[in-house]
């Protein structure tokens, strides 16, 4: 049921998951596909995927869903798409994230997983930009996530929901990406809370606890999607390096710019990875 108050996750005696499974029916009947298979969030620079992974079957307002809002960012689309690949299978398209540093609460972050998992998808696909660490690492490169440092002292679990993550970004999937690129490197995401950048301060500490890619978004995501029991594959672009490692400032223009460069490479290539799945 679309709301036009309030968000009904902002209700504290609310069950996440009950609206969850009221935005997979509501996905279900404006699309008209009753359950997807695989979902993939956009993040900056991925979006023109969406128009590589075959016939969009359908785009619908992300306020049209229960629970969704439209990013108030620059960058990011504001929708939800289901397209259905060559080979017959329905990916649910998000490219509606919401922030942990937009304030509304992890229940709002992680909404868009616990959707996905509700409308039926086993496997979550995860992009960013991001910035490196590495400095081998150019702007525009793709990398795969192979684990995560949460630095946001939040969880999207509640009460005494102990939930393993070992293998959280699944070493099948990143196998399966590399026989697609064999060039893709891969590293450990820190989520930092934002929305400021890291100062080289912190991207130092991020290195030194073993963090190779810095961002504000997907650990939290990638922790409901484990606890939905979807198997999960993380990518970054390096949109920057990180604070400290390149000398000069860091700009949501530069990361913009680095997204748009990079977009028809790396969209092809996570639809190949997609169709491979
Ligand atoms: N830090 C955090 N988030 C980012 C960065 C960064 O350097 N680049 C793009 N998103």
């Amino acid at each position: 049921m679309p709301h036009t108050a309030g968000n009904p996750l902002d209700e504290p005696t609310a069950d996440p998951f009950e609206i969850a499974a009221q935005a997979a029916a509501d996905i279900a009947r404006l699309t008209g596909v009753e359950r997807h298979d695989i979902a993939v969030t956009l993040g900056s620079g991925w979006g023109r995927a969406a128009d590589l992974l075959g016939e969009t079957v359908a785009t619908v307002p992300a306020d049209e869903v229960t629970g969704f809002s439209r990013p108030a960012l620059a960058g990011h689309v504001g929708t939800l798409r289901s397209v259905r690949t060559p080979a017959g299978r329905h990916v649910l398209v998000i490219g509606a994230r919401t922030h942990f540093y937009e304030g509304h609460g992890v229940r709002r972050v992680v909404h868009s997983v616990r959707t996905a998992a509700a409308t039926g998808a086993r496997t979550m696909v995860l992009t960013n930009g991001a910035g490196g660490i590495r400095e081998t690492w150019r702007p525009g490169q793709p990398v795969l996530i192979s684990d995560h440092i949460n630095l946001t002292a939040a969880s999207p679990l509640e009460g005494a929901t102990f939930i393993d993550l070992t293998d959280l970004y699944s070493a099948r999937l990143r196998d399966l990406a590399r026989q697609i690129d064999p060039a893709l490197d891969e590293g450990v995401y820190c989520q930092f809370r934002g929305p400021h950048y890291e100062t080289p301060a912190e991207v130092q500490m991020a290195k030194t606890i073993g963090g190779h890619i810095v961002g504000m978004s997907t650990a939290l995501e990638a922790i409901a999607a484990r606890e939905a029991g979807m198997e999960i594959l993380g990518m970054s672009l390096v949109t920057n390096l990180a604070a400290g490692i390149q000398t000069t400032p860091l700009s949501h223009e530069e990361v913009l710019e680095a997204g748009r460069e990079a977009e028809p490479v790396i969209s092809s290539l996570l639809a190949r990875i997609i169709e491979a799945l």
